[in-house]
């Protein structure tokens, strides 16, 4: 599976990732809580989980496409950051830190050369967007703020793929990225940790969402809401008791595939899995992609 091939395009995949392999996977620097350089990632270790999780997505019922991760680019396996992608159009990610900002060129590449089309950023210096900040819950644009992106692109983003956002402050910086705080299960359900965001954001995320699985920041910190939805499926870094039951009730299957190796350096499943229909695909017509 680490041939650098990617997957055969089927015809009606649940969702679509793209993955990238841990060839260069490290913790060479340190930009966020989780992060350090004392406790780096085994190389072994690293591509076990991370063939098992392409393993585990396509058996759930996705179609897996992944590329190689470049040297010197240690956190290149957290895809999800370089870009924000729906159907046939994308917008590249503009990093906060500068040890990140080359990955969002190399995905961008991939992007371009597989016949998705970029919507370019306005010439503003001071907006940043990470992918992890972005998902969508029905019918708005969920974006979180504060470390690592700026609400001026949250509202650009909203503009130009012409759904409405919902900003969401984060203020634990242990949770940096929305998706380590919000995981969307279907149109009605999300777990959430609505403890890590400013009472603004716990309103709005309240009001929003009909019938919430709401987690302690304990819960969180096994990163539990940083899983991905195909189908019925959960597939999750862990799962903690009480958050499968109440899955399971809900009628999903919870699939568990540990990533601890990339957990050292603060990202689980959905920020290793970039989503490439994250309003739904259905609005747009995706390119088919092979290879
Ligand atoms: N080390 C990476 C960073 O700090 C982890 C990225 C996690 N990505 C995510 N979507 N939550 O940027």
């Amino acid at each position: 599976m680490n041939d650098g091939s990617s997957s055969t395009a089927s015809r009606n995949p649940l969702k679509r990732f793209l993955l990238c392999s841990p060839d260069h996977f490290d913790i060479t620097f340190e930009i966020n809580p989780w992060m350090s350089s004392q406790r780096r990632p085994d190389r072994k270790k690293s591509w076990g989980e991370w063939n098992a999780l392409v393993a585990d997505l396509r058996a759930a019922g996705a179609e897996v496409h992944h590329f190689p991760s470049l040297p010197g680019l240690s956190d290149m396996v957290f895809p999800t950051d370089v870009g924000v992608v729906d159907g046939d159009r994308f917008v590249r990610g503009r990093f906060r830190h500068p040890e990140r900002r080359d990955e969002a060129a190399h995905g961008a590449t991939w992007l371009l050369e597989h016949g998705f089309t970029e919507i370019p950023w306005p010439d503003d210096p001071g907006m940043y967007l990470e992918g992890g900040d972005v998902l969508r819950f029905g019918d708005v644009l969920l974006c979180g703020t504060g470390p690592r992106t700026s609400p001026a692109a949250a509202a650009y983003l909203s503009q130009v793929l012409g759904i409405p956002v919902v900003t969401v402050p984060i203020v634990d910086p242990r949770f940096y990225h929305l998706d380590m705080s919000f995981c969307p299960l279907d149109a009605r359900r999300a777990i959430y940790a609505p403890d890590v965001w400013d009472r603004e954001g716990r309103r709005a995320i309240g009001e929003l969402v009909p019938d919430p699985l709401v987690i302690s920041v304990e819960e969180a910190l096994t990163f539990s809401a940083n899983s991905v939805v195909v189908g019925r499926t959960v597939v999750m870094p862990s799962c903690p008791p009480r958050i499968r039951t109440r899955l399971e009730d809900w009628g999903f299957t919870v699939r568990v595939s540990p990533v601890d190796e990339f957990l050292k350096a603060g990202g689980g499943i959905r920020c290793m899995s970039l989503d490439l229909d994250l309003l739904g695909g259905a609005r747009r017509m995706s390119p088919i992609l092979r290879n």
